[in-house]
């Protein structure tokens, strides 16, 4: 969603600015835009538009003193994608310039209350802030005019405001968006993600809800000081070392991360496994075990792709752990909670850690006392650092915005926690997951076989996954993958499930895919393909070599059955992947998404 960046420093802000953009790209936008203080015509200049960052490099120059600017990459919410609706926006008199990401709930009450005088351009809710601080400064101080607009907002924010009649202090707000202050003793740098400050900052600075951040260039120095919202100093939180590598962040010869980061998958399981390795077992800390003690159900919180991971938790929870478990979609139980029973706990899983829709729950339950525990992969996340505790799934920077390697690392996660919590042990988890790294590796090596298949058989509009169980739970990832990047209308159904409307869909050359890695329900999920053949929709098998048949589709070398999922959905993200290519459709960034969702 909207990415924010600011700088003020002795570097070329503009490059700054667009070179931070870009990093923040991964989080999905539809428009871009800069303002910068140009010192050759003293005055600032701003060009934004719908379209690409790149855009702001090739359409446009910028002089090489330029040293104060703020960006922002938009994410429509209020207001279609076009040039007006892109950010920076101005004050009505232009003396006030803002970047926002967030949601302002009430913006149509306080242009009612207090900018009834006031002309919008935009028809989004940030020109309301920085016409509020506008309104506001006639009577009171620049700071005392953002501190009182901050306290009518209500919803999520994050804002950067510029005052051109002062070019040597940027204002910046951070409320339930995210915020972080980069810093280097060449300026410093705001942004909505530590991505933003590679190369720019050698230290990083996390930001508590309800910051007031003013950042001054003074004497060839720069600093900044933080506030409450109210006025009051805030202590400056412990400063964290910048430690990217940047080759991490590349393609690495990859045409697309999404290819990248689906062949980093088996790694990703090796990297979790010797993080977790302790006395040559796989466990969570003592910590994190004792938070279970005499807990009698668990409560999972997700969404997306998360949610999907944590289907397959709930049956960790229940089958190794002996824990009854319940999955819930976090926007769906923000705001029709079910009964809660006694001795429950709360684990949430986000890739990013930033999901608005899960914070508001992880606001609810733990207002209401509940022991809460984060699964991330984003360890400085404001999910990891508000749980009691977090897991991290050391999956690396994911960029793509079909989530991949976040979602197997989720589940190895999940299974080293629900086994560490059964009084057995009963997986031998070291050897079931090397076994699964193994087969997860044999299949991505075959990825130009799968190319083949997409050619041949996703040539539909629309597309079926069936499965029962933990290959169902597969299916509803496996489906959202191929959506999500093709725009094909893609559903994953529960194979039973077909015969009780969906199989009106289905019709000649329309695929329908089984995934089948479960023993004990093989037959009857062959027997719903065949329901579907008889319709004459076109069939495709994806099976372990334990349950394939005759001459299944996509044979994939045999793992426990419980972690199954890790190694099934390699083909279904690869069809996905393959499938988008050939329709040339931005892979890395499909329409109308964001990497991390940080409105509700
Ligand atoms: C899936 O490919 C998407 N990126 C999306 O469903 C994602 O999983 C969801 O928005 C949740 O994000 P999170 O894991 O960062 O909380």
């Amino acid at each position: 969603m909207c990415g924010i960046v600011g700088y003020i420093g002795n570097q070329k802000a503009s490059d700054v600015i667009i070179k931070g953009l870009e990093r923040l790209e991964y989080r999905g936008y539809d428009s871009c835009g800069i303002s910068y203080y140009d010192p050759n015509n003293k005055k600032f200049v701003t060009n934004k538009d719908r379209g690409r960052v790149a855009n702001l490099y090739n359409q446009y120059s910028y002089p090489d003193n330029n040293h104060y600017a703020i960006g922002h990459t938009r994410w429509a919410t209020h207001g279609v994608a076009n040039q007006n609706n892109s950010h920076p926006h101005y004050s009505q008199s232009k003396r006030f310039i803002i970047v926002h990401n967030g949601v302002i709930d009430n913006h149509k009450e306080l242009v009612f209350k207090y900018l009834n005088d006031y002309e919008f351009i935009s028809d989004t809710d940030t020109e309301v802030i920085v016409n509020l601080v506008e309104e506001f400064s006639k009577k009171l101080s620049i700071e005392e005019a953002i501190r009182k607009t901050i306290s009518l907002l209500e919803g999520s924010f994050a804002f950067l405001i510029i005052d051109t009649e002062n070019i040597d202090t940027l204002y910046a707000v951070k409320n339930k968006s995210p915020l972080l202050i980069g810093e280097s003793d060449k300026g410093i740098v705001l942004g909505s993600d530590v991505l933003a400050f590679v190369n720019y900052a050698d230290y990083y600075y996390l930001l508590e809800d309800n910051s007031f951040i003013i950042v001054k260039r003074d004497n060839g120095n720069f600093k900044f000081n933080l506030y409450d919202t109210i006025g009051f100093d805030l202590e400056v939180p412990e400063k964290q070392k910048m430690d990217f590598v940047t080759d991490e962040l590349g393609k690495a010869g990859y045409e697309h991360y999404m290819l990248k980061e689906i062949s980093e998958q088996p790694a990703v399981i090796r990297k979790i496994m010797s993080q977790y390795m302790v006395d040559n077992e796989l466990k969570v800390s003592p910590e994190i075990k004792a938070m279970f003690t005499d807990i009698k159900k668990v409560y999972i919180l997700a969404a997306g792709t998360s949610y999907h991971a944590g289907l397959i938790g709930r049956v960790y929870f229940e089958e190794i752990a002996k824990i009854p478990s319940e999955v819930f979609i976090a926007s769906e139980f923000a705001y029709n909670e079910p009964l809660i029973e006694p001795d429950s706990m709360f684990v949430l899983i986000s890739q990013s850690g930033e999901t608005a829709d899960l914070r508001s729950c992880l606001i609810n339950v733990k207002e209401q006392g509940y022991k809460t525990l984060t699964i991330t992969n984003v360890g400085s996340s404001t999910l990891a650092r508000e749980a009691d505790q977090y897991l991290n799934i050391f999956a690396g920077t994911e960029i793509a915005v079909a989530s991949t390697k976040a979602y197997v690392g989720q589940i190895a996660v999940l299974a080293i926690l629900a086994n560490t919590l059964s009084k057995q042990h009963s997986l031998d988890l070291v050897s079931e997951m090397s076994r699964a790294a193994v087969s997860m590796e044999n299949i991505i090596d075959k990825r130009d076989y799968i190319s083949e298949i997409v050619e041949q058989v996703i040539i539909s509009h629309d597309c079926f996954y069936i499965g029962r169980g933990l290959d169902y739970f597969v299916c509803l990832e496996a489906a959202l993958k191929l959506k999500e990047i093709t725009y094909l209308n893609t559903m994953g159904i529960p194979a039973g499930e077909l015969k009780h409307g969906t199989m009106a869909l289905i019709e000649k050359d329309v695929p329908v895919i089984a995934i089948i890695s479960q023993d004990h329900i093989n037959n009857n999920t062959r027997s719903n393909l065949e329901e579907a053949k008889a319709r004459e929709g076109t069939p495709l098998i994806i099976s372990l070599d334990n349950t394939s048949k005759g001459n299944d589709d996509i044979v994939l070398m045999d793992v426990h059955r419980l972690l199954s999922p890790l190694v099934t959905v390699i083909p279904a993200q690869l069809i996905a992947y393959y499938k988008a290519v050939e329709l040339d459709y931005d892979v890395d960034k499909p329409r109308n998404l964001a990497k991390s969702a940080t409105v509700e």
